[in-house]
């Protein structure tokens, strides 16, 4: 009896620590992919393959590219993103819903009466949600809606609508695929107050009501000269994992064009404020995914957008890894998801 005992209760032990050791978190390594290079580079897709296991998509699934005109949807984009990922066993993120920026024309001068905007939503919604139920695991649904003083940022959803786009948005997402993870995405939170709080307490509030919604992006689309406070940054990540939501880093990449000296030394603060956020991310179980905002310095977003040269990313413009890459893998050991 006293034998058997010990024995399950062995058993039991061993089960126990082999379930730990199954269900350990590990994080994902993702990059923003665009259709183009996708196609026409291969050294693009070999260096996505080998080294990343989430993927978003940067562009292909934005309101402008996916309905150019009212009611005419167009998905050939970002199905071939979704048919890599696929092949490759590639997690895949949706980006994005519901967003100021990157509007079709019909729609962002277009005279809409509250109840046509609802229309045009939800039809927007549940029909890419819709064509994607079961492929794409997560989802941008409303992208940087908060202002930096933590209020709701002025767009023509929340002017049209009024502050429930919000969660209208989250609920018909869910209904067109229950099994999607759903996320705010916003920039500047690892700054903390007043932006943070404000996001904290309007999450707080659709929580409270029930609505569907899984995880906070934290987007950290950082700079050399304004970097974080590290314990800041991971105060309010702990403050969303608190909600129980996951916390995600989305789009992070590091401007070096600002930095203060040489090339050489901006390539190495870039390595160690990236290594910094990748350890925050590490410590933190409910952050499962780190994802830089594309795959290689030559396709980033940056120098259009600032007007200047940078090289913000983890591979460099022959696909090199970087020393970031190293800081990266460095400050995730251990917990990297297996690759594709
Ligand atoms: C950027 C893309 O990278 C660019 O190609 C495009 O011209 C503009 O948008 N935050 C976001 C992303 O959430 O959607 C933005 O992507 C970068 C900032």
């Amino acid at each position: 009896m006293l034998v058997g005992g010990l024995l399950i209760f062995g058993l039991i032990g061993a089960a126990g620590v082999a379930l730990q050791q199954a269900v350990r978190r590990t994080v994902r390594l993702g990059a923003a992919v665009s259709a183009g290079p996708l196609r026409d580079d291969p050294a693009y897709a070999a260096t996505l393959r080998n080294n990343f296991s989430s993927i978003t998509t940067e562009n292909e699934l934005k309101f402008e590219i996916v309905q150019p005109e009212r009611g005419v949807f167009s998905f050939a984009a970002a199905d071939a993103i979704v048919a890599f990922a696929e092949q490759h066993e590639l997690e895949v993120r949706g980006h994005t819903l519901v967003w100021h920026n990157q509007l079709p024309d019909w729609l962002r001068d277009g005279q809409f009466s509250r109840d046509d905007l609802l229309r045009i939503l939800r039809e927007h919604i549940t029909t890419v949600v819709g064509r994607y139920q079961g492929r794409i695991a997560a989802w941008d649904v409303v992208n940087e809606a908060f202002a930096s003083d933590g209020t709701l940022r002025d767009n023509l959803w929340l002017r049209g609508i009024g502050p429930e786009y919000i969660r209208l948005a989250l609920r018909w997402a869910h209904e067109a695929d229950p099994e999607a993870r759903l996320y705010l995405n916003e920039f500047g939170l690892e700054f903390g107050d007043p932006k943070a709080r404000g996001v904290e307490r309007a999450v707080s509030e659709l929580l409270r009501d029930e609505v569907p919604l899984h995880g906070i992006g934290f987007q950290m689309h950082l700079a050399l000269d304004n970097p974080p406070d590290p314990v800041l940054a991971a105060q309010v990540m702990q403050r969303f994992a608190d909600l129980g939501l996951r916390t995600d880093i989305t789009e992070m990449e590091v401007a070096i064009q600002n930095g203060a000296g040489s090339e050489a030394e901006r390539i190495a603060a870039q390595a160690a404020l990236f290594g910094v956020i990748a350890r925050i991310c590490a410590e933190q179980p409910a952050c499962q995914l780190f994802s830089v905002w594309g795959v290689a310095d030559h396709y980033s977003w940056l120098p259009a957008h600032t007007g200047r040269p940078d090289a913000p990313l983890l591979f460099d413009e022959r696909y090199r890894p970087k020393p970031a890459h190293a800081a990266v893998l460095r400050a995730l050991e251990g917990r990297l998801a297996r690759g594709p």
